[in-house]
């Protein structure tokens, strides 16, 4: 199969159609010879002798009649140790080292190596010489920084294989031989310690898929307490354009309880990603005390670079993740902005000529959005212990109208959805997940009843304000005008969180447990206010009283005394609890 030549019959943006002699395979990557440089690209239609590419350059230059080169070889990444702290674009590309190498405008045709090659890593095999083994079975492990990282049997070798050699315990490279595998009929296969895998085939070396059921902590309240996301399940963030997506994905990146996150930046603003690299190596992981990016690893793709590199990188990091996954890491995937792929995928529709779906987007828009949410997971591995990807999407909606195709078929597929409101982070309410749009199908941190009981609150208060708004504050009852109060006291000190401040940025499971029984004994009490605006004044000291405690070190002093002030505040006015909530407050 390798070595199939082809010539450009014709050029259409990013897209090239190429005549060739031979064999081609869907998700083939080609080459485009044009002058001294070989642009790559991916074959995405067959048609009798005729294939079209999509090329990962800008495509300038090519004309009818250049050559193509076939590699034989799908879309792949590299894996392997040294993935972790790196920068890579969509295809797999040190950024930084490209950068060195080509200047800031980076060259076309440039592809380096994704490990590096000259790194020393210390091997300690677990295998053994006549060892039976089959694909990801471990052979031995490297320490990468805060992991142990497996060297594992590549994906790709189907079947049963003896181990005819394996080296010993000692300091090797990513391209050394570590290990000799002999098949059933006796064919030794030299096995490294890293291997490549085709991203868009999802890594399945598992025993069975669990369901995500366990919570995985983001330390946003508004999140773990009521919309909550599982370890192994998906989430997707819909909001118009500024509404706090790429914040809250980045809080997520620092402080989610998993061992590695990879950030999948396609197709947002260079600034942005900029702003990412510059801030990362600085920050401290709380877990490890190392630095955060010795667990991280960024894709990205600014809106500048060619559609087709949008998708290569969503499919990359999502390989990547089931790559750790693998070795029994919690791994979490956020992609920002999965509307910038979905864009790139109706562009290439629109080149090939398919018959267009809602908006212009390809009929497959669905069912593509649904098989990369799909390589999320929790997963049993041969060995018996867990891995797990979860996935979080951003989808950024023209005019935040969530009824637009990649919002509502990321909807039908994801377990919670965090819609951003334009309203709230125009009222600078962060993070701006609206209250009531959002939904999540996950157990989180604290029982539902409670949850429930407390979310009412929010929804009864936004609707007493809806009826102030058109009756006045004059026409609401007392009752009603409380109930209005006490969904602003939730909202202001619980569902939204100062990311600047030291303390409140990150709330730990057992903190946001505590705080919230606190306020649902609030919500619960009768109070006997004798008009609105000593209701409103008592409600307003109050806030401020738990905007403080909020903000104040868990459990020392300062946090004490206000804890203290703030049920002295409430003994004064409470008139007992309400019947129906004793029981929710057990
Ligand atoms: N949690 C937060 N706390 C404080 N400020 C915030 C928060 N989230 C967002 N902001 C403010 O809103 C601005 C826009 O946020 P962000 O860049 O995340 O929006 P976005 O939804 O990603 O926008 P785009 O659609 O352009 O990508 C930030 O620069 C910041 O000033
Ligand atoms: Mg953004």
């Amino acid at each position: 199969m390798i070595g199939t030549k082809g010539t450009v019959v014709a050029v259409n943006g990013n897209m090239i159609s190429v005549h060739f002699d031979g064999a081609v395979s869907m998700n083939e990557v080609g080459y485009v010879k044009v002058a001294d440089k070989r642009l790559k690209s991916e074959v995405i239609r067959v048609r009798g002798d005729i294939s079209q590419l999509q090329v990962f350059e800008i495509t300038k230059g090519i004309t009818v009649g250049d050559e193509v080169e076939f590699s034989g070889d799908m879309l792949a990444v590299e894996l392997g140790p040294g993935l972790l702290g790196q920068v890579y674009d969509g295809l797999q590309n040190p950024l930084p080292q490209l950068a060195a190498q080509a200047g800031y405008f980076l060259e076309r045709g440039v592809y380096l190596d994704p490990l590096p090659q000259d790194a020393s890593w210390e091997f300690t095999p677990t295998a053994k010489e006549g060892d039976k083994v089959e694909r990801a079975d471990t052979l031995g492990t490297v320490k990468e920084g805060a992991f142990t990282h497996r060297i594992m049997v590549p994906f790709n070798l189907y079947g049963t294989y003896t181990v005819s050699s394996i080296k010993g315990a000692g300091s090797y490279k990513v391209r050394d031989t570590i290990a000799k595998l002999k098949d059933e009929k006796g064919n030794e296969v030299p096995v490294k310690m890293s291997f490549r895998w085709p991203v868009k085939r999802a890594i399945d070396c598992f025993e069975e898929r669990l369901k995500p059921s366990e919570p995985m902590v983001t330390r946003v309240r508004l999140i773990d307490t009521f919309f909550p996301v599982a370890r192994g399940g998906t989430y997707c963030i819909p909001g118009p354009f500024g509404a706090g997506k790429t914040v809250l994905q980045q809080i997520t990146s620092r402080f989610a309880d998993v061992d590695i996150v990879i950030v999948a930046a396609c197709g947002e603003r260079a600034g942005e990603v900029v702003e990412t690299l510059k801030e990362f190596p600085e920050l401290k992981d709380e877990r490890t005390g190392r630095s955060l990016m010795e667990r991280t690893i960024i894709i990205c793709n600014t809106s500048s670079m060619p559609v087709a590199a949008r998708e290569a990188s969503v499919y990359t990091a999502v390989t990547l993740a089931e790559y750790y996954r693998q070795m029994a890491l919690n791994v979490l995937l956020l992609a920002d902005s999965t509307s910038r792929w979905a864009q790139a995928m109706r562009e290439m529709s629109g080149r090939l000529e398919e018959i267009p779906g809602e908006e212009a987007f390809p009929a497959y828009l669905e069912s593509t959005i649904a098989s990369f949410y799909e390589r999320a997971g929790i997963v049993r591995l041969k060995d018996g212990s867990l891995g797990s990807v979860t996935i979080g999407g951003t989808v950024s909606p023209a005019g935040g109208n969530f009824e637009e195709p990649v919002t509502q078929a990321t909807l039908k597929v994801v377990g919670a959805f965090h819609g951003l409101s334009r309203e709230r982070s125009d009222a600078r309410k962060f993070p701006a997940i609206h209250p009531l749009d959002s939904w999540s199908k996950y157990k989180g941190i604290i029982p539902s009843e409670k949850v429930a009981y407390a979310h009412s609150f929010m929804r009864r208060g936004i609707e007493v304000e809806q009826m102030m708004k058109v009756v006045g504050e004059e026409g609401t009852s007392i009752e009603d005008y409380i109930i209005f109060l006490k969904g602003d006291l939730i909202d202001s000190v619980y569902f939204q969180q100062n990311s600047f401040d030291e303390v409140d940025a990150a709330v730990k499971p057992d903190r946001q447990k505590y705080t919230f029984d606190k306020l649902l004994t609030i919500l619960a009490s009768k109070f006997g206010f004798s008009d609105k605006n000593e209701a409103r004044s008592w409600f307003n000291r109050l806030r401020q009283k738990f905007l403080d405690y909020n903000g104040s070190k868990w459990k020392e002093e300062r946090f004490n005394t206000i804890e203290r002030e703030i049920e002295d505040t409430v003994k004064s006015q409470s008139q007992g609890l309400d019947k129906a909530a004793e029981k929710i407050l057990g």
